[in-house]
């Protein structure tokens, strides 16, 4: 690899313990992907936040990263903790789970990271522009960035995102060359979509597909004609999830799909691979929910509007969270929808999620709009899932509702 003198330097310790680390991860990184050089960035979003998913030798690597002396050089945001840092005590997180959770955001806020804990940091302040160079890593905030707005990363880990914040830099291979974001596939989608759940069904039924190739060309996508910012990070979060996939084109709603006449090979996805797409994601049988969240990805204020007038004069009959960014918090507290909504019954879960707090076990069945929340709630949370339309998610919070 090409490094300037300036990398150089970094690499053989002149500005520091955590820095050399960092830039000796990057450097690794390139080599592996036979990168030519280091490329700057704009800014940076870290994945790995939660201390359920990072446990003591995560907790004890950031600690020694910050000790270091590291510190961002561009915008850096963070990804959801395992709970919400003002409100975790009504969420029934343990204390010595909050200590533990605290320290990392500490170690991670002396590095200079801004704890906004969101996995849409496009609504929260983090907005790259079109074409701009960055390094993210939660996988549905990736495909936003790279397919819906345009910017270029790589799916970075939570190392190599901290890395990147570290330096301002990043090893230039993947989504950063032009040539890797050509389509490979024409997905011809001849189903009805209406609403984030068979967008996320979608995601799933395309991921199939294209896992079955054995290998992960960027699909084009053809058929969907129009799709909101909320279906679309919907289906960013299942395509991701399912194939694995960091960037798509969307015919009349992606930026570069204009870029590209449609691949010649073709897989055609009907309404009955829809439906058979969101059956799937429901494995609970009779089973009634007795756990239901919206907010994954994280929502925003339209969505937080709409859960306040279904939930308007209502009462909970059984755990409903809502899980959103701390900015669209506010923005809601301002609007008068936490009080309707909390006057429910429902809790605002805001810097976390189902997935990443550390709730494994204590339910049975959740009810969500989100395909990416059924895998890890049946993955990583052992519970069963019943995928719902939005407004049947809210709904099955206060009344027993059958699919
Ligand atoms: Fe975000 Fe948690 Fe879903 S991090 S994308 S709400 S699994």
């Amino acid at each position: 690899m090409n490094l300037t003198s300036e990398e150089q330097s970094i690499l053989a310790g002149g500005q520091g313990k955590a820095v050399q680390t960092a830039m000796q991860i990057l450097t690794a990184l390139g080599r592996m992907y036979g990168a030519a050089r280091m490329i700057t960035i704009r800014s940076v979003q870290i994945a790995g936040v939660s201390y359920d998913n990072l446990g003591e030798a995560g907790l004890e690597w950031l600690s020694e990263m910050a000790d270091g002396g590291g510190h961002a050089r561009v915008p850096t945001t963070l990804n959801p903790a395992g709970m919400d840092l003002e409100n975790w005590r009504a969420l029934g997180i343990p204390a010595d789970f909050a200590e533990r959770q605290f320290q990392v955001i500490d170690a991670f806020s002396r590095m200079g990271a801004t704890p906004t804990c969101t996995c849409t940091p496009y609504l929260a302040g983090n907005v790259p522009s079109f074409g701009e160079s960055i390094a993210w890593a939660e996988s549905s905030a990736v495909c936003y960035a790279n397919s819906v707005i345009g910017a270029r990363t790589n799916r970075e880990g939570g190392p190599s995102a901290l890395a990147a914040a570290l330096t301002g830099r990043t090893a230039e291979y993947g989504m950063h060359l032009a040539e890797n974001r050509a389509p490979g596939v024409t997905i011809d989608v001849r189903a009805r979509l209406t609403g984030t759940a068979d967008f996320g069904a979608l995601g799933k039924a395309i991921g199939g597909r294209i896992e079955a190739l054995g290998r992960k060309p960027v699909p084009w996508i053809a058929g969907s004609e129009s799709a909101s910012l909320e279906e679309l990070k919907s289906f960013c979060a299942s395509i991701a999830t399912y194939a694995g996939l960091a960037l798509f084109h969307m015919q009349g709603v992606t930026p570069e799909a204009d870029r590209y006449p449609p691949p010649a090979e073709r897989i055609v996805i009907t309404e009955d691979d829809l439906q058979a797409s969101k059956r799937s994601l429901s494995d609970a049988g009779d089973e009634d929910a007795d756990f239901v969240s919206l907010g994954c990805p994280h929502l925003t204020i339209a969505e937080v509007a709409r859960i306040a007038e279904i939930l308007r004069g209502k009462k909970t009959t059984r755990e409903f969270w809502i899980t959103t960014s701390r900015a669209v918090k506010l923005a809601a507290d301002r609007l008068g929808y936490t009080e309707t909504i909390e006057a429910s019954g429902a809790k605002f879960a805001v810097d976390t999620c189902c997935v990443v707090a550390p709730i494994r076990g204590r339910f049975r069945v959740l009810a969500t709009d989100s395909a990416k929340a059924c895998y890890y709630a049946r993955s990583k949370n052992q519970f069963k899932t019943r995928l719902m339309d939005f407004d049947r998610v809210a709904e099955a919070a206060i009344a027993r509702l059958k699919e």
